[in-house]
């Protein structure tokens, strides 16, 4: 594929952008998965912040956990302070209890979204929306609702699956979780392992899927430091 004829959304995290083609493709939605630690959530806290910082695309965090505080805590300790983005209306965080309705959901977002000019929006952990709701049919129809109205509205989207199994198509039985749905709906979805299956450092990342995109398919090795994620571009220089 052609690259620069798609137009991209940098996460600024030099080594996964260069896994595909310059980053996200704008206003699509994407999926992050792993297991616990695995670096979920500092993704989401990087691409933010190097978005406003860097791209001067403003950007929203929405959160299904029950403390929102402690995000901004573990944000601080890679020397990301969003109180003053926060403050300069550049990033915000909103926190959505599990049961909210998607018509509220889309309501609040949509005006958030409109009065603050947000380019690229964060759901952490998605999974928390979907498994308040029983059936199937039903999450995907909400997955599906947000999504949707998230491209109306020209945001790049990233959603965090929690997974224990971490890859993609491992469970051969049919009984797959219900959040695998997003998986299929995604427009690309990323695994990540809080363990090196690369071969190199101590954790991995592998671009599985993404539409419109000529992208690595294997597994790279990653660390996570004093400024957050790193993905390894040359295994040798390792340090
Ligand atoms: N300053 C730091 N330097 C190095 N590694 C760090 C630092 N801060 C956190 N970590 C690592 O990052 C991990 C947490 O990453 P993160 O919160 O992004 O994971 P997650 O996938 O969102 O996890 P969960 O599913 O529990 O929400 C910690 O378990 C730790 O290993
Ligand atoms: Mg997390």
């Amino acid at each position: 594929m052609v690259e620069g004829v798609i137009d991209r959304c940098p996460t600024g995290i030099a080594g996964f952008d260069k896994l595909c083609q310059g980053g996200f493709v704008r206003n699509s939605d994407n999926l992050i998965v792993g297991g616990p630690g695995s670096g979920k959530s500092t993704f989401l806290l990087q691409f933010l912040w190097t978005g406003a910082t860097r791209f001067n695309e403003n950007g929203l965090y929405c959160s299904f956990e029950p403390d929102i505080v402690d995000t901004l805590n573990d944000a601080m300790t890679y020397g990301w302070d969003f109180s003053k983005l926060s403050e300069e209306g550049k990033i915000k965080f909103m926190r959505f209890a599990p049961q909210t309705s998607i018509e509220d959901l889309k309501d609040e977002l949509t005006k958030m979204i409109s009065k603050n000019e947000i380019r690229r929006i964060c759901f952490d952990p998605i999974s928390v929306l979907a498994l308040s709701l029983n059936d199937k049919g039903k999450i995907r129809e909400t997955i599906f609702e947000l999504s949707a109205l998230m491209k109306r509205l020209k945001v790049t989207t990233v959603f965090v699956d929690e997974s224990l199994e971490g890859d993609m198509g491992t469970s051969n039985d049919g009984d797959w979780t219900k959040t695998d749905i997003l998986r299929f709906l995604s427009d690309s979805v990323t695994i990540f392992y809080e363990s090196g299956i690369a071969g190199v450092g101590d954790r991995a990342v592998r671009v599985a899927k993404m539409r419109r995109t000529a992208h690595e398919r294997k597994a790279v090795g990653m660390k996570i430091g004093d400024r957050g994620i790193e993905v390894i571009e040359n295994p040798s220089v390792i340090t």
